[in-house]
C-alpha cells in the first residue's frame, strides 16, 4: 500500500486545483431567482432558456490575456447569445450567484452593462459596446492583501449590485467579471471570467447607456493591473479597463466600497 500513498497525495491536491475555478449558476433580480447558463446543459436538447449566454466553459476555466483582443474575452470561451432575459427595473438588485470561488483568486470584480439596440438573442456580440457600471478591487493590505473577491466569498459566493437608477428602458447585456491575480505576476497569468447575462429593463428611466468599449478592446495583456505580482509589498492597484460611468457613481456609494484606480 505504502507506494499508493504519494500518488493519492497528489490527487487529492491536484483536485481542488483543477475545479477551483468557477460560473454564474444563477442571478437574482429583486429576490427572484434565474438559472444562469451551465456549460452542461450543451448536452440537453432543445437547450434551456437562460438569459445566461452559452459558453464553453465546462472546466469552469478562464480567458487568458493573450485572447483578450479576440471575441472569447466578450462573454467567455466561443459564447453564444442566451436564449432568455430576466426581467429588471432601473435600480434593481442584481446579485450573481457563483458556483465556487477559490480564496487565492484574489483580483477585480466589474459589471459592465451594453445596450442590445434590439433583441439580445441574436444580437452579434461584437457589435456590443460595454460600460463599466460597477468595479471593486484591492482593499488593504498586501502580499497579498484584502480584495472585493474575499468579499464575494464571504457574501454566499455572489456578488450584488444595482442597476443604474434612471436607467431607460430596453434590451441589454450585463457582463460580469472576476480577474484572477494569483498567477498574474507573469505575463499571460491573469485569468478573466466574464459572465453575460440578457436583461430586459422595464420602467420610465431615461438615462440611455452611451458610447462603451467593444470587448475585445477592453484590456491590453500588457495593462499594469493585469500583470501584477500579488505576492509583493505592493501599496496600490490599478484597475484595468475602462473608468466606471459617471451614471453610476450613487450606487457605487451606497456599496460602501472602497476604490483605488482610475477614476473619471
Ligand atoms: C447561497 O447560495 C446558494 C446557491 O449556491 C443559494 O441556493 C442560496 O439561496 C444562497 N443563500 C442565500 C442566503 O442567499
Amino acid at each position: 500500500m505504502a507506494p499508493l500513498t504519494p500518488l493519492l497525495l497528489s490527487l487529492s491536491l491536484l483536485t481542488p486545483l483543477i475545479s477551483a475555478h468557477g460560473h454564474v449558476t444563477g442571478i437574482v433580480v429583486d429576490g427572484k431567482w434565474y438559472t444562469g447558463w451551465n456549460a452542461e446543459m450543451k448536452y440537453q436538447t432543445p437547450l434551456p432558456l437562460t438569459a445566461g449566454w452559452q459558453a464553453d466553459n465546462l472546466d469552469n476555466g478562464f480567458v487568458s490575456p493573450d485572447a483578450f483582443g479576440k471575441p472569447d474575452i466578450i462573454c467567455h470561451k466561443s459564447a453564444k447569445n442566451g436564449n432568455a432575459y430576466v426581467t429588471a427595473k432601473p435600480g434593481s438588485k442584481v446579485t450573481f450567484q457563483w458556483n465556487t470561488w477559490p480564496v487565492s483568486h484574489k483580483g477585480p470584480v466589474y459589471d459592465y452593462i451594453a445596450p442590445c439596440n434590439g433583441d439580445c438573442t441574436t444580437v452579434d456580440k461584437t457589435s456590443l459596446k460595454f460600460v463599466k457600471f460597477d468595479a471593486g478591487a484591492w482593499l488593504s493590505g498586501n502580499d497579498p492583501g484584502t480584495w472585493v473577491t474575499d468579499n464575494l466569498i464571504k457574501s454566499n459566493i455572489s456578488w450584488s449590485t444595482t442597476l443604474p437608477s434612471n436607467l431607460a428602458p430596453g434590451n441589454y447585456v450585463i457582463r460580469h467579471e472576476i480577474i484572477a491575480l494569483h498567477a498574474a505576476q507573469s505575463t499571460n497569468g491573469a485569468q478573466a471570467y466574464p459572465q453575460c447575462v440578457n436583461f430586459k429593463v422595464e420602467g420610465s428611466g431615461t438615462q440611455t447607456v452611451t458610447g462603451g468599449v467593444a470587448g475585445t478592446a477592453l484590456y491590453k495583456a500588457s495593462d499594469p493591473g493585469i500583470v501584477f505580482n500579488l505576492y509583493s509589498k505592493f501599496t496600490g492597484y490599478t484597475m484595468p479597463g475602462p473608468a466606471v460611468a459617471k451614471f453610476a457613481k450613487r450606487e457605487e456609494r451606497r456599496h460602501g466600497r472602497e476604490w483605488v484606480g482610475r477614476e473619471e
